[in-house]
C-alpha cells in the first residue's frame, strides 16, 4: 500500500510557463492541503551545485555533493521549503545561472532518487498539492488526482516574460522532454487541460470540477 492511499494528492504536471505554479498555490489554498513545489527543490539543489563551484555538467561531482548535502524540507505557511545547510535560498532560485544549470542537474537519475524520496515524504501526515513534470507519472502514479496542464507556446512565452523571467522556455522544454531519466510525459490517466485562453480562476474551477466528479472529499 502506498502512502497516499492515506492521504490525498493532486498532482499538477505541465511545461515551464503553463501556469502550473499559480494554479497549484491556489487550489491548495482553496482545498486546504499543503503546497509542493517540486521544481523549486531541483532549483535549490542546482543552486547548491553552483555554490559549491562544481560544473552542473560533471554527473560524479554533482552526485557526491548532493548525497552529502544535509537537505531539510519542511513546511512554512503551509508550503514546501527547502533549507540545505539550513540556507534557505528562496531568492536565488531564479537567477540566471539556476535557470541554466537545473536542466543539467535534474536529469541525473541519481539526483532523482533522492528528490523524489524527499517528496513522497510529504504524504506521510498530510494532504497535498504537487507540481512539477512527473508527479502524476512517477512520484505518485497512484493518485487518481492528476492534471497536465499546458499552453501554447506562444502564450508560455508571454507568460514567463510577463512574470520578468529570462529563461528560454523552448531550451529547457527540449531538455526536459527529452531526458532519459523520467522525463516530462502526459501520465495516460492524467487530465489534460489547455490553458491558452483561461484565467487561473477559471483553470481552478475546472480542476475543482472535475476533482468533484471523481469524489475528492471534502469539496463543497
Ligand atoms: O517548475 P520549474 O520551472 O521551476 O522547474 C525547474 C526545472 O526542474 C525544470 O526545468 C525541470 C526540473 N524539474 C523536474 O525535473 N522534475 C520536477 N518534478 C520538477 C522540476
Amino acid at each position: 500500500m502506498q502512502s497516499q492511499d492515506r492521504h490525498r494528492v493532486v498532482a499538477i504536471d505541465g511545461p515551464a510557463a503553463s501556469g502550473k505554479s499559480s494554479v497549484a498555490r491556489e487550489l491548495a489554498r482553496r482545498l486546504g492541503f499543503v503546497y509542493v513545489n517540486s521544481g523549486a527543490m531541483y532549483r535549490a539543489v542546482t543552486w547548491h551545485v553552483l555554490q559549491h563551484g562544481v560544473d552542473p555538467a560533471d554527473n560524479p561531482r554533482v552526485i557526491q555533493l548532493i548525497e552529502s548535502a544535509p537537505i531539510t524540507c519542511d513546511l512554512q505557511n503551509n508550503e514546501s521549503r527547502i533549507l540545505i545547510d539550513d540556507v534557505d535560498p528562496a531568492d536565488r532560485l531564479r537567477d540566471d545561472r539556476v535557470n541554466d544549470g537545473v536542466a543539467l542537474v535534474s536529469r541525473i537519475p541519481r539526483v532523482r532518487e533522492i528528490l523524489v524520496e524527499k517528496l513522497r515524504s510529504y504524504v506521510r501526515d498530510r494532504d497535498l498539492v504537487m507540481e512539477g513534470r512527473d508527479i502524476g507519472s512517477v512520484v505518485f502514479p497512484d493518485t487518481p488526482y492528476k492534471f497536465y496542464i499546458d499552453a501554447s507556446p506562444e502564450v508560455r512565452r508571454r507568460r514567463r516574460a510577463l512574470q520578468g523571467g529570462r529563461d528560454s522556455i523552448a531550451s529547457r522544454d527540449r531538455a526536459d522532454s527529452s531526458r532519459s531519466a523520467s522525463p516530462l510525459v502526459i501520465a495516460k490517466d492524467a487530465d489534460f487541460i489547455d490553458t491558452s485562453n483561461l484565467t487561473i480562476a477559471e483553470v481552478i474551477a475546472e480542476i475543482i470540477s472535475r476533482l468533484k466528479l471523481k469524489n475528492l472529499r471534502g469539496l463543497a
